[in-house]
C-alpha cells in the first residue's frame, strides 16, 4: 500500500481541516496517510513515504509561517528530485498575496526538483461544503497520480 504524508502549519484550525479531508481522500482511494503538525517533525520523516503533501497558511505580507523555516532547510537536505508532492493552504482574499506562503512552497519544491502532481489547493479560510469535496478529490487524486507514475517506472523515493 503506497504511504502518504502530510505535513502542515495552521494556528487557527482551517489549514489543519484541510488537511483532515485531504487524509480521508487518500485513505477512501486505498492509500495510507499520516498527518503531522510541522514543528513537531523533522524532513527526514519524509524519506519514509512515497509521496508527500504540505499544507500552509499565509502569515504577514504572502509569508511563510516561521513554523516552516526549519522544516524547509531540511528539505534543502533532502533529494527530492522527482519525488511526487502537492501543496495546499488557506488564506485570506482581501491580503495582496492570496496564500503567497502556498506558492513559495510550491515553488521551492519546484527547484529541488520535486514532481508536482497537481495544481495547489487555496480555500479563504475554512473550507465550504463544496471546497470539503475538494479536498478529498485532491487527496485522491495524488493516490491516481502516483500509482500512474509507479506504472511507467519504478517509482522515485525520498
Ligand atoms: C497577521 C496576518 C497576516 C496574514 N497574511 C496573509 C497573506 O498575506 N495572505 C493570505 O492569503 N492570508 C493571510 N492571512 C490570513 C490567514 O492565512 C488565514 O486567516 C488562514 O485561514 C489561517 O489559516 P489557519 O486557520 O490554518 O491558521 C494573514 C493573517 C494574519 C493574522
Amino acid at each position: 500500500m503506497n504511504k502518504f504524508i502530510i505535513v502542515y502549519a495552521s494556528l487557527t484550525g482551517n489549514t489543519e481541516e484541510m488537511a483532515e479531508l485531504i487524509a480521508e481522500g487518500i485513505r477512501s482511494a486505498g492509500a495510507a496517510a499520516d498527518l503531522k503538525v510541522v514543528d513537531e517533525c523533522n524532513a527526514v520523516i519524509l524519506k519514509n513515504y512515497d509521496a508527500f503533501i504540505l499544507g500552509t497558511y499565509t502569515w504577514g505580507d504572502g509569508e511563510l509561517p516561521d513554523e516552516f523555516i526549519d522544516f524547509v532547510e531540511e528539505m534543502e537536505e533532502l533529494e527530492l528530485k522527482g519525488v511526487l508532492t502537492s501543496v495546499f493552504g488557506s488564506g485570506d482574499t482581501t491580503y495582496r498575496l492570496f496564500c503567497g506562503a502556498v506558492d513559495e512552497l510550491e515553488e521551492k519544491l519546484q527547484g529541488w526538483g520535486a514532481m508536482i502532481a497537481q495544481e495547489s489547493l487555496k480555500v479563504e479560510f475554512g473550507p465550504t461544503k463544496e471546497e470539503q469535496q475538494l479536498c478529498r478529490e485532491f487527496g485522491a487524486k495524488i493516490v491516481a497520480r502516483l500509482g500512474a507514475v509507479n506504472e511507467n517506472n519504478a517509482g522515485n523515493h525520498i
